[in-house]
């Protein structure tokens, strides 16, 4: 499909996103980068106001990338809202969507992965095996095709930026990898894409995640078994409305290491399900 745009630039060929920021750097404009898969909402534009603050140029890209869902997950449901999206980044102040289709990231015959070895199989990848190969791969792809000096990601995917932040490091990519805080709706569920699946009383069941890692925070804060404490945790959800969960856990922020006593980096990290809808979250401790 073809959109066009007055005010944004709309490519989706790597040529042309590489001609793009490579004529911004001759002129010494630095580029700020949002990799995102649409189905944009607050959480995305404080990324981009991050993206203008730091950059002269800002670049979002919109893939919903196959590769990070599992068989049984909801890559044919994802939000795809391309108008709706377009709108927000003009609105926005972006100046370039990169918008590829699906073969000129992955062709026929594409074969290479990228993965994290230790923290692709902790938290989240413990229950989705492939999903941070995907986000690795594809992450890793659009960092060598846009070649931004910043790129951004949401503490709410806080498993995922660490595991950027590693492959940035271990790959010697050039960029600065910038995270922004989670926005929060104002009873605390912090904004998601998937939140749009959820019925009035689903989302009114997810905002309980949130409330629920500030009571394990305090929780271990007062000096609690942290695996008791977890445990109830869990209880409490399924308790509250949740159809499953996958973890409550406590880990070094860095490592993302299980911890059983509170350290000087310390999160608490949650994923659990209403009906087919997860939700995600984290907070400090
Ligand atoms: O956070 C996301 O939206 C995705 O995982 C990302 C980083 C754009 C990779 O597909």
């Amino acid at each position: 499909m073809t959109f066009i745009s007055h005010c944004l630039d709309i490519v989706s060929s790597v040529n042309e996103i590489r001609d793009k920021v490579l004529s911004a750097k001759k002129k010494n404009k630095k580029i700020a980068f949002v990799p995102t898969m649409g189905g944009l909402h607050k959480g995305h534009l404080s990324l981009i106001r991050k993206s203008k603050l730091v950059g002269d140029v800002s670049i979002v890209s919109i893939f919903v990338n196959p590769m990070q869902f599992g068989p049984a997950e909801d890559y044919s449901v994802y939000p795809r809202e391309e108008e709706k999206d377009i709108k927000l980044l003009e609105d926005n102040g972006v100046n370039i969507l990169y918008f590829p289709d699906k073969d000129s990231i992955y062709p026929k015959n594409f074969q290479t992965e990228v993965s994290v070895k230790k923290i692709e199989n902790t938290l989240c990848g413990k229950f989705r095996p492939s999903h941070f190969k995907g986000v690795a791969t594809i992450v890793t792809k659009l960092l060598i095709q846009v070649m931004p000096d910043y790129a951004i990601f949401g503490e709410k995917d806080y498993q995922q930026l660490v595991l950027i932040n590693q492959l940035v490091s271990d790959l010697n990519i050039p960029v600065k990898v910038i995270s922004c805080p989670t926005i929060r709706e104002d009873d605390g569920l912090a904004f998601s894409s998937r939140n749009t699946f959820l019925s009035e009383d689903g989302r009114y069941i997810a905002s309980n995640l949130y409330s629920e890692l500030l009571n394990v925070a305090d929780l271990v804060r007062r000096g609690g078994n942290i695996s008791n404490i977890c445990e109830k945790a869990v209880q409490n959800l399924l308790d509250i409305g949740f159809s499953s969960v996958d973890y409550i856990e406590v880990c070094d922020a860095i490592s993302l290491k299980k911890l059983d006593k509170i350290e000087d980096n310390t999160r608490v990290f949650g994923a659990a399900y209403i009906g087919n809808t997860r939700i995600i979250d984290n907070i400090i401790i």
